[in-house]
């Protein structure tokens, strides 16, 4: 390991020796990292909040996951640079470096590589999508975040790689029925042939008041809808990944809701 690398090389070492339990003989995730590329064209839809909590999820099953913050702009550094485990957690980097990254996170033993994306440019975005085992493609139920969306999408499959959407700042369900602008996204989305999480993760409060302090939503309230979103995000994309999950997928709020009844339209995204 060059001396430039070494820095990242002896943290991520540290952390594949202490973040995680140890694993069961011929237990092969430790030797193959996976990595999840969390991605927008368009601001503010939700990347570095997804990415930190995620991160923070995964290695509170257990999974050694480490977070690589390739948006100039910093903001997953801003969050978790105070964090006493900051060292062994976060990785700032930026697109030229994400293959040399993704090679040290396997060489050090890790289970899961995610990385935090700018929304533009779009070589930027290409390059972490050349690295991915899976894309999540982050977007508010909104015209132009949809749009973007449609986006990613054509660089997930113009580079050949699976992913998923998952909608993000959504309104809350009502008496348990879904607001018109998500069932509206997720129809426009039945279109794109991409998977489209079943995990809507909703607009809440706690999203901020966590990233205040430098924590995940499941820190601050492990209980709370939030976090059980986010788990549920996090398990179902470990096993898309092939990883294990030793129980029946976790029941959000999304699972009691009653979606009126509409017929499929295209019109969303080109209106
Ligand atoms: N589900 C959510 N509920 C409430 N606020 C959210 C949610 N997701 C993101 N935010 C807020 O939206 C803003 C933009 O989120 P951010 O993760 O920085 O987006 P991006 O990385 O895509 O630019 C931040 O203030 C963040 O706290
Ligand atoms: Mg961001």
């Amino acid at each position: 390991m060059v001396n430039a690398y070494s820095h990242l090389w002896i943290s991520l070492c540290k952390l594949c020796e202490s973040a995680a339990p140890a694993r069961a003989p011929g237990d092969r995730w430790g030797s193959t990292v996976k990595t999840l590329v969390v991605m927008s064209r368009k601001g503010g839809a939700g990347k570095t909040t997804v990415a930190v909590n995620l991160t923070l999820a995964a290695r509170a099953m257990g999974v050694k996951a480490v977070l690589a913050d390739a948006d100039p702009l910093r903001s997953a550094t801003e969050v978790l640079r105070e964090r006493d485990d900051a060292a062994g957690l976060l990785f700032e980097t930026s697109a030229s470096k994400l293959f040399t990254l993704t090679e040290a996170s396997r060489r050090a033993g890790a289970d899961l590589l995610i990385i935090d994306t700018p929304a533009a440019p779009e070589a930027d975005v290409a390059e972490a999508v050349k690295v991915a085992d899976f894309c999540l493609a982050v977007s508010r139920p909104t015209y132009l975040d949809l749009a973007a969306a449609v986006r990613s999408v054509a660089v997930i499959q113009r580079l050949g790689r699976d992913g998923m959407i998952v909608l993000n700042q959504c309104a809350p369900a009502r008496n348990h029925v879904e607001p018109p602008a998500v069932v509206k996204a997720m129809e426009a989305l039945r279109f794109v042939s991409l998977t489209v999480s079943p995990i809507a993760l909703r607009s809440r409060m706690i999203y901020q008041t966590a990233f205040a302090y430098g924590r995940s939503v499941q820190e601050i309230d492990p209980e709370g809808a939030a976090a059980t979103e986010v788990q549920a995000l996090c398990e179902d994309i470990w096993r898309r990944l092939g990883g294990e999950v030793r129980r029946p997928p976790l029941r959000t709020a999304n699972d009691d809701l009653r979606r009126p009844a509409r017929q499929p339209s295209m019109g969303y995204l080109k209106d």
